[in-house]
């Protein structure tokens, strides 16, 4: 259970964030998948993170303290066609050296839409991941948005792309910001790794 979330600060740089002393969990994905969204219902807050209905709202590096015991930071979405190529370019420079960097990042979770068939992008975001050893896990969003059997058959699908790819695939979870499936058992995932 969360029980004292707070924001701590926002930055463009990963030399600025908070001192590395505690575990790190980071929440990627394209934009409007939901990772705000996510965050907020983790936490049982309203609007602990900054949602919008349009893309592109998370432009900063944004941690917050969850009960002086580790950090979670919600990161700016990929593959939002309507910024320009500097800022673009802004954006994989930033989180980039933020994934590869940052030493007490323990888990980096890549949300993934689960209406949609594999996309490329989050494909190719994913095997990034993996050429660098940094350490993926799948949550599934908006789940509660097409019927249990069209979202399973959509996840299979996403996992089987990983299985091609990779020995193993990621660890996943299904998620729904909206009715709170998965709650527990991604809080669960994180005090198992907060603990170790
Ligand atoms: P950026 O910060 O722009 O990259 O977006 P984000 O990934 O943080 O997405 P955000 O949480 O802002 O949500 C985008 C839109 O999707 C909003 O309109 C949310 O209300 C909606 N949304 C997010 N999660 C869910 C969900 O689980 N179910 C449903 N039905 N809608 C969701
Ligand atoms: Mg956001």
């Amino acid at each position: 259970m969360i029980k004292k979330p707070s924001f701590l600060v926002s930055n463009t740089d990963y030399k600025k964030c908070p001192s590395p002393n505690r575990p790190e969990f980071a929440f990627i994905g394209r934009s409007n998948v939901g990772k705000s969204s996510l965050i907020n219902m983790l936490t049982n807050h309203k609007n602990l993170a900054k949602i919008s209905g349009k893309p592109g709202k998370t432009q900063l590096i944004n941690h917050f303290d969850i009960d002086g015991r580790w950090y979670m930071v919600d990161l700016p979405g990929y593959g939002f066609a309507k910024v320009s190529k500097s800022l673009k370019s802004d954006w994989d420079k930033m989180i980039r050296e933020y994934l590869t960097r940052r030493e007490n990042l323990t888990v980096t979770f890549v949300l993934v839409d689960s209406r949609l068939d594999p996309q490329k992008i989050d494909v190719e975001f994913i095997y990034w991941c993996a050429e660098n050893a940094i350490p993926v896990v799948l949550l599934f969003t908006k789940a509660d948005k097409l019927s249990l059997s069209k979202t399973n058959a959509n996840v299979k699908k996403f996992i089987g792309a990983m299985e091609e790819m990779f020995e193993e695939a990621p660890e996943y979870f299904i998620t729904s910001a909206q009715t709170g499936q998965g709650k527990e058992e991604v809080i669960r995932f994180i005090e198992e790794n907060v603990e170790e």
